[in-house]
């Protein structure tokens, strides 16, 4: 009797060490501790062999005991070092599952631009500053004064026809039509100092929208006053300008014009070329492209800024970014400008 006992438990001690060899997995370790120390719900063979106990003799109990206790711990210790090793094994696959490779795309992250607009007149400032322009920023909602009378236009005057204008509810009070109003309140903050200031901002007009005019868009204005700025200043910055905005050795023209603010007034060509069809649609025809309204500052105007044009002179000029962007990136409807189509925005 206690001989075959004993062979039982030298069999269950080879059994359980021989399969646990054959374990490599927490799941399968997990099997085989169930199927030798129990479960919460089970008895494992163990027990079961432990449960024979009972059946044997007072003699016979001890060296069984003694025996199946020296089984229990070898088992015990083999599943610790199963476990680690386990562990281990597991650990190691995690890590290889998990690598990063770094040789895959990174996921691309959206990213915002600026608006076109927005692009080129920072581009315009940047040169003017380097020319030691500041900005100077004067406000959207202006009064018909300075929008109109003191840059020499009194209220019946026909070239108020230029700008369409809108009007507010209070009287006066104006969506300013040009940045040139800001002329006025520049001087007039200044006087009796030399000038050198450009303003951009967005300016209003009451136009029936179409691809060629919009009722909003941008403006740079330029000004200059000093005790002897001449056209020749003018000129000398237009060109500059016009060199570093289409590149070096541009060619520039003054046209002669008019606005009732400046005298004499020009307008500004710079030399585009008219080599291909797009060249020639641009420049419609006669291969020079306008950039700007400019002149010398009126002496009336001077003197509403509190200048007096005896000793003071100065220059001006008006540009409009988006009418530059739409010729350098060949745009040929302006109403893509304020359409927040991205399919448009996203090209720039
Ligand atoms: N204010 C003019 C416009 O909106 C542009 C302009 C022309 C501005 C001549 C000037 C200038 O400062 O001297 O059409």
């Amino acid at each position: 009797m206690k001989l075959i006992m004993l062979d039982q438990l030298n069999q269950l001690e080879h059994e359980a060490l021989d399969s646990l060899g054959q374990v490599k997995t927490a799941e399968d370790l997990a099997v085989w501790q169930g199927q030798y120390f129990g479960t919460k719900r089970t008895k494992g063979a163990l027990d079961r062999t432990l449960a024979a106990l009972g059946t044997l003799s007072k003699e016979e109990r001890p060296a069984f005991g003694k025996r199946a206790n020296e089984v229990k711990q070898s088992l015990v210790a083999a599943l610790e070092v199963k476990q680690a090793a386990v562990k281990e094994l597991d650990l190691e696959q995690m890590l290889k599952a998990g690598a990063l490779d770094v040789t895959l795309p990174g996921t691309p992250i959206p990213q915002g631009r600026l608006h076109p607009s927005t692009q080129v007149l920072r581009r315009i400032i940047r040169i003017f500053a380097g020319m030691g322009f500041e900005v100077y920023r004067s406000p959207d909602v202006e009064t018909d004064e300075n929008n109109f009378e003191l840059l020499n236009m009194p209220p019946e005057h026909p070239a108020r026809d230029m700008w369409d204008t809108f009007y507010t509810t209070t009287p006066g009070v104006i969506l300013r039509t040009h940045t040139s109003p800001g002329q006025i309140r520049v001087m007039r903050e200044r006087c009796p100092k030399p000038i050198r200031v450009v303003l951009p901002g967005m300016v209003y007009r009451y136009e029936q929208v179409t691809a060629r005019s919009e009722m909003q868009f941008n403006q740079v204005e330029g000004l200059a006053i000093g005790r002897n700025i001449t056209l020749a200043d003018l000129k000398g910055t237009m060109s500059e300008f016009a060199r570093q905005m289409y590149g070096s050795d541009q060619k520039i023209r003054f046209r002669c014009s008019y606005f009732p603010f400046t005298e004499p007034s020009v307008e500004v060509d710079v030399y585009w070329g008219l080599e291909t069809e797009r060249d020639r649609m641009i420049t419609k025809g006669t291969g020079w492209l306008e950039i700007a309204g400019a002149g010398m500052v009126h002496p009336k105007v001077l003197r509403n800024g509190g200048y007096d044009p005896a000793e003071w002179s100065g220059f001006a000029f008006g540009m409009g970014p988006e009418r530059a962007a739409m010729r350098l990136y060949g745009i040929n409807d302006i109403r893509y400008f304020w359409g927040n189509d991205l399919r448009f925005l996203e090209q720039f």
